[in-house]
């Protein structure tokens, strides 16, 4: 039978790809790019839209990583069984997870606010403010992944 664990970092991995995979490519490759020069109304609405779309899921990725790394934990015997590494995911990648809600609140509620006042200036700087937040989660989420894959051996 195949072991609980295994089924539950298969959905731990999967969740990763699909949530980090889209940050990086927003914050590394799509939005700085897109304030370089103008858009009308309706790509800046398209845009919001994506953007709104991906956020929802990432908070379905976000609550999926949390359900499957607590299931993880159970299934490793409980917290009162865990090393330092270990530790570390659960706490960094806790507070990882909930930055999920932040980004889908904060930014997304100034773009949508921005962009219902035509205010463009401010449209892009809560693009800035949303590509910020997706690189500095990315890079946590290199911690993490260095975190669990190697920090159980060190
Ligand atoms: C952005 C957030 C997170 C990232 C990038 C992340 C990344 C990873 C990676 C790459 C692994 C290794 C999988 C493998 O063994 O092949 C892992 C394992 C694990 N993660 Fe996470 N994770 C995150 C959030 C969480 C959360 C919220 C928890 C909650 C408890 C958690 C608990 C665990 C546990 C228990 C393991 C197994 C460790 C072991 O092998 O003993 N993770 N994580």
């Amino acid at each position: 039978m195949m072991p609980q664990f295994a089924i539950w970092q298969f959905f731990h991995l999967i969740a990763l790809f699909y949530w980090i995979g889209g940050l990086v490519f927003l914050g590394f490759y799509l939005l700085p790019r897109w304030t370089r020069q103008e858009h009308r109304a309706e790509s800046w609405l398209l845009l919001q839209q994506a953007i709104q779309a991906f956020s929802l899921g990432g908070i379905f990725a976000a609550l999926l990583l949390l359900l499957s790394g607590y299931a993880m934990v159970m299934s490793i015997g409980g917290f009162a069984r865990l090393g330092p590494a270990v530790w570390i995911m659960v706490v960094l990648g806790t507070i990882a997870a909930l930055g999920a809600f932040h980004l889908n609140f904060a930014p997304m509620k100034r773009l949508r606010r921005a962009l219902n006042g035509q205010d463009w200036a401010g449209a892009a700087k809560a693009l800035a403010s949303y590509g910020r937040f997706a690189r500095f989660l990315a890079a946590i989420a290199l911690i993490l992944t260095f975190v669990g894959v190697l920090g159980v051996y060190l």
